[in-house]
């Protein structure tokens, strides 16, 4: 288990508290891998009602580790990466997450993979995979525009436009948009405990019916942007802009055609 990710208890509450606040909570291979077996092991668990993931009062997560991404980029479905994205995919039971802060890259494609998300008026979301020379990962090409149209997707996804919290909630990213960091996760918290109190197989029958009808198609684009996204990685213009994030200087494409 990582120490940078900490799983707590509230009754039938499992929060997965992200806690590497040097980096900004930048999600590494071990956290990931961590993430994954606990959703994995309280699927199977009956005495796991709902699952929280949250980060800091005043960070959910800057994203993937750039530094992994350069050193160990992910490949294909056993990356760890992949692993974790499959577990919140195949979760049968709600998941809700509390967002204050930046929610950068994987930090809020996976968001649309949650059932209730609360989120601070003033966090910062975006997903600038262009930016970095990559591709929208995990479904977020389907699922963007279906939920934003496309114009607004578009500014999204190919110019790494950033959101406010107000604006995920405007748009139906979000549920609700809350004063502050503290708010959100008391929010989020009420929200999530109320599952204790309901039927955990009419749940999971409902959460089931509700994705079923994107499902098989969105499988197809996930792999479809996984293989991608995977050689994208190993581009000249990925490996151009991971390092001119690490140098602290502007990515500069000029170069390519
Ligand atoms: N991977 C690795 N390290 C990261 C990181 C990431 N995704 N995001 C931030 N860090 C590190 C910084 O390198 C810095 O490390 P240092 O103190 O050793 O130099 C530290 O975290 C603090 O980051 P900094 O950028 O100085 O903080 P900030 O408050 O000015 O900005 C962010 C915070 C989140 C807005 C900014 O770090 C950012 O945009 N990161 C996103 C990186 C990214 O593109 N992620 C998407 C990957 S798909």
């Amino acid at each position: 288990m990582s120490e940078h990710v900490v799983v707590e208890r509230e009754q039938g509450l499992l929060t997965l508290r992200l806690n590497r606040l040097d980096k900004k909570n930048a999600l590494t291979r071990a956290m990931y891998s961590a993430m994954a077996e606990t959703l994995v092991q309280a699927d199977q668990d009956p005495s796991v009602r709902a699952v929280l993931i949250t980060g800091s009062e005043d960070c959910f997560t800057s994203g993937n580790d750039v530094a992994d991404f350069i050193q160990a980029p992910p490949s294909g479905l056993g990356s760890e990466v992949f692993q974790f994205m499959l577990a919140l995919f195949e979760f049968g039971k709600p998941v809700v997450a509390a967002v204050s802060g930046p929610a950068v890259g994987i930090g809020t494609t996976l968001l649309l993979h949650c059932d209730l998300v609360y989120v601070s008026r003033e966090a910062i979301l975006k997903m600038p995979f262009v930016n970095l020379g990559l591709c929208p990962e995990f479904g977020s090409s389907l699922i963007l525009p279906r939920l934003l149209g496309h114009a607004r997707a578009a500014e999204l996804l190919l110019l790494g436009e950033r959101f406010s919290g107000a604006q995920a909630a405007a748009w139906g990213i979000a549920n609700q948009a809350l004063d502050d960091g503290a708010a959100t996760l008391a929010k989020a918290r009420e929200m999530a405990l109320r599952f204790q109190q309901l039927a955990p197989s009419a749940v999971a029958d409902s959460k089931r019916l509700m994705r079923a009808p994107d499902r098989e198609q969105l499988r197809r684009v996930i792999e479809e942007e996984g293989a991608l996204f995977g050689q994208r990685l190993r581009s000249p213009e990925a490996i151009e802009a991971l390092t001119a994030f690490m140098q602290r200087r502007p990515a500069d494409f000029s170069r390519f055609a």
